[in-house]
């Protein structure tokens, strides 16, 4: 399903020495035996995940899908990323049959929440508040206003029209909708933030952008059941990890995730933040950046190809796409395009990503994992963040490093409670 080519970053027989690492890692996944263990909840629950709260999760999407316009989908972090792009990557950017999303809470910026508040007067909207914890300030804040807001539209309509997904007993966002009769959705103790997506923080809103939800987690399961091996050979989330720990300990600090479609950017922005909160302590960890070409070629190429050589690229390839078409024809061909006519805008893109791959690695000495995969649906999202996940994990172990929790999160907090005056 997923095939990990290292043969571009000269490592295809190198990984196989760190087999007994992988093996004993492995154990500590499974086994949940190791630093963090109490949120390795997220590695059986494409088997064990609640089917009743997941029926919950489609009867609200279906509503959502029935009256909505707008949703608001409040969240931050692994509240409200792996929904966009699970979202994106499936539909596309501009996809209109499904309720307009807007995403919030997600900034402090009052521009943007005031900007979407004008665009949904008069709309009718409804609105899913996701906080594991309940109380991030981005999230509280925003959903203040929202829910104010929802008060003088809809009265007392609002609390059907808005649904909130927290922890299950914990936090201030629980306490509110208990207080006000908010339908909730539940994020499980032992599942943190950045591993939530197949949970209903990101499940609520994939399904209400019409998102195959069945399909996205028969994908996980299916992960979940082939990359259950320690055999490197067998295992392509095992082969990612250790090929990025050996380019890291060659002198590599970043990892550039390369993609050639512009709606798996926010796909992008999920992974940095898997790997970036997952890895990045212990003065330990590889950066993780990322760019969208051939659109960041003309922005970020220079670099790649002639600047100082810090990084590798994870670049993900899909070999078939939602929509595809050929080029046109001109009669005149003044724009001189003509070379391509008949061909597909696919095939285009394929060639951009050949053409590329041969500049950095052979002329740009820059290693490049390929990850492929056949298509972008939901059954190959489930199956993609899955291999993340795995490959997160067995990454981060391999450093020594707690992978599930986020320490130096806090302390941006801690000084900005003191300017607020909390
Ligand atoms: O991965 C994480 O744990 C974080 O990114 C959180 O998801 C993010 O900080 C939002 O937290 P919460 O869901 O508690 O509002």
């Amino acid at each position: 399903m997923i095939k990990v080519d290292l043969t571009h970053a000269k490592l295809a027989s190198s990984i196989f020495d760190k087999q007994s690492d992988v093996s004993r890692i492995h154990k500590w996944i499974h086994e949940k035996s190791y630093k963090g263990s109490d949120y390795l909840g997220w590695v059986d629950w494409p088997l064990n995940y609640d089917k009743e709260e997941f029926e919950r999760v489609i009867k609200a999407a279906n509503t959502i899908r029935e009256k909505a316009d707008v949703l608001l989908v409040c969240g931050v972090g692994g509240s409200y990323l792996g929904a966009r792009a699970a979202i994106e990557f499936v539909k596309g950017l501009y996809d209109e049959s499904s309720p307009k999303i807007y995403y919030v809470g997600n900034t402090f910026s009052s521009t943007a929440l005031l900007q979407i508040f004008k665009n949904i007067e008069g709309k009718s909207v409804y609105v899913n508040v996701i906080s594991k914890s309940g109380t991030t300030t981005e999230t509280a804040l925003a959903f203040r206003m929202i829910r104010l807001k929802m008060e003088e539209w809809y009265g007392e309509e609002a609390k059907h029209r808005i649904f909130a997904t927290t922890d299950k007993a914990r936090g201030t966002l629980k306490q509110l909708s208990n207080q006000m009769g908010y339908e909730t959705f539940t994020i499980p103790d032992d599942v943190g933030g950045r591993y939530s997506v197949f949970t209903s923080v990101g499940l609520l809103p994939i399904a209400a952008a019409g998102v195959d939800v069945r399909a996205l987690m028969k994908g996980s399961l299916d992960a979940y059941h082939d990359l259950n091996t320690d055999d490197l050979a067998l295992n392509p989330a095992y082969q990612y990890a250790v090929a990025r720990k050996l380019l890291e300990a060659s002198g590599k600090s970043v990892e550039i995730m390369v993609s050639y479609e512009s709606h798996f950017a926010m796909l992008a922005e999920w992974w940095k933040q898997l790997f970036g909160e997952s890895e990045g302590k212990e003065g330990k960890g590889l950066f993780p950046a990322s760019v969208i070409n051939s659109t960041d070629l003309h922005s970020m190429g220079q670099f790649i190809q002639e600047g100082k050589k810090v990084f590798f690229e994870s670049v993900l390839r899909v070999k078939d796409v939602l929509l595809d078409g050929s080029v046109l024809v001109s009669e005149n061909d003044t724009d001189q395009i003509n070379y391509l006519a008949g061909k597909s805008l696919h095939w285009v893109n394929q060639q951009a990503l050949l053409g590329t791959l041969s500049a950095h690695v052979n002329e740009g000495n820059v290693p490049n994992i390929l990850i492929d995969i056949p298509k972008h649906d939901a059954y190959t999202f489930g199956y993609l963040i899955y291999f993340y996940f795995k490959a997160v994990a067995m990454s981060v172990y391999m450093d020594d490093v707690n992978p599930f929790d986020q320490p130096g999160v806090e302390v941006y907090k801690r000084n900005m409670f003191k300017l607020l005056g909390k």
